[in-house]
């Protein structure tokens, strides 16, 4: 599989110069989904319909699930599946052209096996999963610290915040701080960099597959807000945090 990880890496890179390439033309078409905030754009579709036809070519029988399209529901997860967020972080792409990133999870017969999230602008990338290991720009990466929430800063999904869903205000009252950037991809590669301690948000499959696979390769948790397996079936309330944080979020 190991080379087939690096072609994937090739095409991410890829699919960055073609954002890069997009952006720089400055004419992004943007439209609305479910939401005025709920963005789509036409890179968000050049990427996704990019990847999934080169991944067509390089993994045979692959399965998709992925955000944009009609893809968004897979019954079968049989066989090796790959889902897709091509660009995590629309609303920061279009308004300030830099923190969002590219997600890709592959999963063989619904166990995730590798991660990538890569991180356009910047052009750092973190990768990896249970047998192969992960890397952050091509370096192994272990585990920072397992810190506590009295030790890092917690990020949220800013409507939890706002409306102090799941006693947010508390927990980051016991954080050091919080932070927000408007990216799930972005917020789970800061705690597997030791940037954070916890994420708390409402996600969907793509929002969190790679940062899962990546997370748990790592020994951090990745689980519902009751402590359950997430489902790789619609929007779930969720944590990413540290084994430490994870505990103390649980029994608060
Ligand atoms: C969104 C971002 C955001 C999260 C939203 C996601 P998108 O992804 O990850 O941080 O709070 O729930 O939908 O729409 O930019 O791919
Ligand atoms: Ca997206
Ligand atoms: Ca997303």
């Amino acid at each position: 599989m190991e080379k087939i990880y690096r072609e994937i890496i090739h095409l991410l890179h890829q699919a960055g110069e073609l954002v890069k390439e997009e952006l720089a033309q400055q004419d992004v078409v943007v439209s609305t989904k479910s939401s005025r905030s709920d963005l789509v754009t036409n890179i968000d579709k050049l990427v996704q319909n990019y990847l999934m036809s080169s991944l067509n070519v390089l993994i045979p029988n692959l399965k998709f699930l992925a955000e944009e399209n009609g893809l968004t529901e897979l019954s079968d997860f049989s066989g090796k599946v790959m889902v897709i967020d091509p660009i995590d972080g629309t609303n920061n792409m279009v308004l300030q052209q830099k923190d969002f990133c590219i997600l890709l999870g592959l999963y063989e017969e619904k166990i995730g096996r590798c991660g990538f999230i890569y991180e356009v602008m910047g052009n750092h990338l973190l990768w990896g999963g249970p047998e192969i290991g992960v890397f952050y720009d091509d370096q192994p990466w272990q585990m920072q610290k397992d810190l506590s929430l009295e030790d890092g800063l917690i990020s949220f999904n800013s409507k939890i915040f706002r409306e102090n869903i799941l006693k947010s205000h508390e927990l980051s009252q016991r954080a050091l701080g919080i932070r927000m950037t408007g990216c799930a991809g972005l917020e789970m590669m800061d705690i597997a960099l030791g940037n954070r301690v916890a994420y708390i948000s409402n996600l969907q499959p793509w929002d969190y597959a790679a940062g899962q696979i990546i997370l748990e390769a790592l020994g951090m948790k990745v689980r519902t807000i009751s402590g359950k397996s997430l489902s790789l079936n619609g929007r779930e309330l969720m944590i990413a945090a540290t084994p430490k944080a994870y505990q103390e979020i649980l029994e608060s």
